[in-house]
């Protein structure tokens, strides 16, 4: 089926991978270093501890900084005695509201009305609480402890008003907004479907908080050099981070300079939060400043995922396709925040049905702010959406997978657009070959072995193919043969240099090694943010653009007396060091001896991104099919999960070894969704509980077993590279694979996650 699906994929637009109609003649032979198992370049630099990371940057006289936070969600700051904070040893600056420099309040994530995230609270500009946890004091001094003792010592008196921490105690429900859209559709009439329908299933779902816990916690060490402001941060947007600080310090852009070469985890929001903030504040003391939160302080002040309730109707006629679909559910988010938890969009396009009524309804809460995090939407809203088809299909008696597939749409369900590429058929029929699926019982219970109970579930994974605007890239070409590319991307761990360098390569024909990659600075060109699984994509497309340009530039420079002599940029191609005419190897002339003789010593192009159109033209989205088995001891209901495999269908693969690790990393963090992540929300206070690793639980290596990941492959014909985003879509679909698979071993079916034993005693 994959085989027939490739021929197909190539054949559809022929040599054309690039959105917006310009063809690319060059795609077809992307087989070089593209699909590659390359080492990461990064590598060594990590296990050698060699990789600097924001924390270790040591700077002249440099102080560190503690953070004091508020202990009510609501008043107001009736007293502060710092005096003592003051007089403790080590201490440089004590900063509250009373002496913190005036500030502009942080644009939110892509401001204006299509703000996609961010916190537009003030920071630190009044004696206003907004939420437990807001940062009240900052605290500098010559060592860290200095520093945490000191805050230790400061005292708050509030005046404490209502908060809203419940439902009940906020000011009402109204539909929420993603990107500026209402997070609202209706196609027909799904709730008179629902009623007529032969075939019914109805629940609700619930998914908890969840916070940030990347294995580097927020860090910034910065510095003021007169008007210009340096941060070595610890972030997934170099340039929107620059641009906010200029923003918030009245300054230009250019006087921010935001250094991130490596990133120990993102999480989805490891952007600009307070710290950053209110640590180039304290200019005042005239010090470079190291700030690094706490775990606790991540808790605090960095947003999470909010809590859901997702109500999941499915009606289906007597051959089991679906004639309606109902997903609506309610979540806070704060008045600061634009984001709700998007939990519908999975469901935009997952299934064929007549009637489709989709909706998010928020209520806001005084509470840190919600965020992006870790698949936002996608992650919970399909825990509801494939508990729910998997209840479906035990209620019709029919297979799981064969429900899927008898429901698959031609084409967008809500949309009317084409799918770019979809071949999730394919890979629901090649996992459940490799997992064995066949050994699967239909009843619940049926299969124990000692004290546990074994169970297999599937469930479908997906998360949408992004590429965000502004994309951009410099290639700088030398005499000897060496290329650097300038790109300001992100090393979350995920291989971004080795990626973009394998794609370099490609279309240079240059070896990987005569190819370097600068990223992680806001003074490099192109790139807003890793996030939304776009990086590679929209930094691969502003390679290829760049080197168009650059093979523009190296044409002209060779000139008549070359034997590339009349060729336009679409005529040749990279091979061997230097540029050859397509099907026609015998007039080539390599790169040295082009800049040779134009007595050149480089050459340096720039390219940007098109408009990110083809989203407007197809449905974009990556896909899987994950599979689940699972234990649950019979005495203690206590649930292992014994294999677990994805089956993915995301485009071509860049680079199989990083993408492997991709899947896996975000099928682990599906794992902790599904059986223990969960942020403690005290509504009598509106205080976060969990402050430290103890109580908030994620997978460690004993929970998580081999995880099996394979891939179609297929090049989806509308993406730079053919390839889609794969960063996220391990977190989809995984809880819900493991729900169903805790049903079909004990027949009990959880609905309140995470499902840790007690649900299941
Ligand atoms: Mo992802 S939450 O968009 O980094």
């Amino acid at each position: 089926i994959a085989q027939a699906a490739v021929k197909k994929a190539v054949e559809l637009v022929p040599g054309s991978l690039l959105p917006g109609g310009r063809p690319d003649p060059l795609v077809r032979r992307q087989h070089g270093q593209i699909g590659k198992p390359v080492s990461r370049v990064d590598g060594p630099l990590k296990v050698r501890g060699a990789a600097p990371f924001a924390a270790e940057i040591a700077l002249d006289g440099m102080v560190y900084a503690a953070l004091a936070h508020s202990t009510i969600a609501k008043g107001r700051i009736a007293a502060i005695d710092t005096a003592a904070a003051e007089a403790a040893p080590g201490v440089v600056l004590v900063m509250t509201h009373r002496n913190a420099p005036r500030l502009n309040p942080p644009p939110r994530f892509l401001s204006g009305d299509k703000a996609a995230a961010g916190d537009d609270s003030p920071v630190m500009q009044d004696d206003r609480v907004r939420w437990n946890g807001e940062p009240v004091a900052l605290v500098l001094a010559g060592t860290q402890e200095q520093a945490d003792h000191a805050r230790s010592l400061i005292t708050v008196t509030y005046e404490e008003e209502p908060a809203a921490t419940t439902l009940s105690s906020s000011d009402g429900c109204e539909v929420g907004t993603f990107m500026g859209e209402p997070l609202s559709v209706k196609v027909g009439d799904a709730d008179a479907a629902f009623a007529a329908a032969v075939h019914k299933v109805e629940a609700v779902y619930r998914t908890p908080g969840h916070n940030h816990n990347a294995l580097e916690p927020h860090a910034a060490t910065l510095v003021w050099r007169s008007d210009e402001l340096f941060i070595h941060d610890a972030t997934q947007a170099v340039a929107h981070t620059a641009w906010s600080m200029a923003q918030i310090f009245g300054l230009e852009e250019a006087q921010i300079h935001v250094s991130s070469p490596f990133v120990g985890g993102g999480f989805g929001g490891k952007g600009l939060w307070q710290h950053q903030i209110l640590a180039a504040a304290a200019r005042l003391s005239g010090r470079p400043v190291r700030i690094v939160l706490s775990r606790e302080g991540v808790y605090r002040i960095v947003g999470g995922r909010s809590p859901t309730e997702q109500r999941v109707a499915l009606g289906a006629d007597a051959d089991g396709r679906l004639t309606a679909i109902i997903h609506r559910g309610v979540t806070p988010k704060t008045r600061h925040s634009p984001m709700p938890e998007p939990f519908i969009l999975p469901t935009q396009s997952a299934y064929a049905a007549e009637a489709i009524a989709l909706e998010v309804q928020t209520y806001h809460l005084d509470m840190v702010a919600n965020t992006f995090m870790r698949a936002p939407g996608e992650a919970v809203g399909t825990v509801a959406l494939e508990c729910a088809m998997d209840e479906l299909a035990e209620r019709l008696g029919v297979d799981p997978i064969e429900l899927r597939i008898r429901n698959e749409p031609d084409k967008d369900p809500i949309s009317g657009r084409p799918f770019s590429s979809r071949n999730i058929v394919a890979a629901y029929r090649a996992g459940a070959e490799r997992f064995g699926w066949d050994r699967r019982s239909p009843v619940p219970r049926s299969r124990r072995e000692g004290e546990w109970l074994i169970g297999m579930g599937c469930a479908t994974a997906t998360y949408p193919y992004h590429r965000m605007p502004g994309g951009a890239a410099r290639i700088t070409l030398d005499a000897a043969g060496h290329v650097r590319i300038d790109v300001a991307a992100h090393e979350m761990g995920m291989g971004t240099a080795t990626a973009q360098a394998q794609i370099a390569a490609d279309r240079l024909g240059l070896s990987l090694e005569a190819v370097t990659v600068r990223y992680g600075d806001s003074s490099l060109p192109g790139v807003i943010l890793a996030g939304g699984s776009q990086q590679t994509a929209s930094a691969g497309l502003s390679v290829m653009m760049a080197h168009r340009e650059l093979v523009g530039e190296l044409l002209k420079l060779a000139g008549n007396d070359s034997p590339l002599a009349g060729l336009g940029a679409d005529e040749v191609e990279g091979t061997d060091a230097g540029l050859r005419k397509l099907d026609e190897p015998g007039r080539f002339e390599s790169y040295a001896s082009i800049l040779a003789r134009s007595g050149r010593t480089e050459l340096v192009a720039e390219g940007s991104a098109p408009m990110p159109l083809e989203t407007m033209h197809w449905s974009m989205h990556s896909h899987g099919a994950m599979f689940c088995e699972v234990r649950v001891n019979a005495v203690t209901s206590e649930t292992r999960v014994n294999r677990f495999l994805g089956s993915f269908d995301c485009g071509r693969i860049v680079n199989p070894k990083m993408a492997a690790s991709q899947f896996r990393g975000g099928i682990i963090m599906g794992l902790g969704l599904a059986l223990m992540e969960e942020t403690q929300f005290d509504a009598r206070k509106g205080r976060i509980m969990n402050r430290t690793l103890a109580d908030y639980h994620l997978p460690v290596h004993l929970d998580v077993p081999d995880i099996d990941v394979i891939w179609t492959d297929i090049p989806d014909p509308h993406t730079p590279m053919g390839a889609r985003g794969i960063g996220e879509i391990g977190i989809t679909g995984t809880g819900a694979a493991v729900a169903n698979a805790i049903h079909n071993a004990t027949g009990r079916r959880v609905r309140d996650f995470p499902i840790t034993l007690d649900r299941l005693l």
